[in-house]
């Protein structure tokens, strides 16, 4: 067997650019682009429950084990078998949004959360999480006109709680690759730093792998 591949997890905000930026590396890479929640057909069913607005919509602790449940089919079907295959990976959301959105966005507790994303992925963390980091005004600028999800219809001072707790893990969390970048610069210029933090974590074996920067 040849090496496995590396999985790389975008994170942010709604409207911080990071599906942009997802498709287009996960292209030049040749990679295989998943995103959270919804990839698998157990995915999709709870997807439309977890962003349907209502009064049956899901409580805290429900929509954190949904949110789980969806990470641990996609780990199982789509993102490990692909990177046995020595696939790379690169998925919009992964475990740091149950930690931003559920943790700091809906006051959960952090330590449980975080054994809860460790036993749902089975241990399987990201090789890079590339946050794109971009203040609350302008991503609902960004988003303007289209329809609001559930999360999206929060008020105000959720999304601030949610962009603050990503600032926070990019800082402290140990053992996890982290790399910020502004998202308020231009998207070639998001792209460019992207692959240049890249290029100087696994130059050879991107160069091995036929990357064309
Ligand atoms: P996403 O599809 O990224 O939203 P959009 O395409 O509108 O940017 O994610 C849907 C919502 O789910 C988003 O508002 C964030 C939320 N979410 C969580 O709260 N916790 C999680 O673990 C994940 C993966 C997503």
């Amino acid at each position: 067997m040849g090496q496995p591949g590396r999985l790389i997890a975008f994170e942010g905000i709604d409207g911080c650019g990071k599906s942009t930026q997802a498709r287009a590396l996960a292209d030049r890479l040749g990679a295989r682009l998943t995103f959270e929640p919804g990839a698998t057909p157990l995915g999709a069913s709870l997807r439309t429950l977890l962003l349907t607005p209502g009064d049956d919509a899901p409580r805290e602790r429900a929509e954190a084990l949904m949110m789980a449940a969806d990470r641990a089919q996609h780990v199982a079907t789509v993102i490990d078998p692909c990177l046995a295959r020595g696939e790379w990976v690169v998925t919009d959301r992964y475990g740091a949004s149950t930690l931003a959105y559920q943790g700091f966005g809906r006051g959960l507790d952090h330590n449980e959360l975080d054994s809860l994303v460790a036993w749902a992925t089975g241990g399987r963390w990201p090789d890079l999480t590339i946050f794109l980091d971009v203040p609350v005004e302008v991503a609902r600028e960004r988003r303007s006109g289209q329809a609001a999800d559930r999360f999206e219809g929060e008020a105000g001072s959720f999304l601030e709680r949610v962009a603050e707790g990503y600032r926070t893990l990019a800082k402290g969390s140990t053992g996890v690759d982290w790399l910020v970048l502004d998202g308020t610069l231009s998207e070639d210029e998001v792209q460019r730093l992207i692959v240049a933090g890249l290029v100087e974590r696994w130059g050879d074996e991107l160069q091995e792998r036929g990357f064309d920067r």
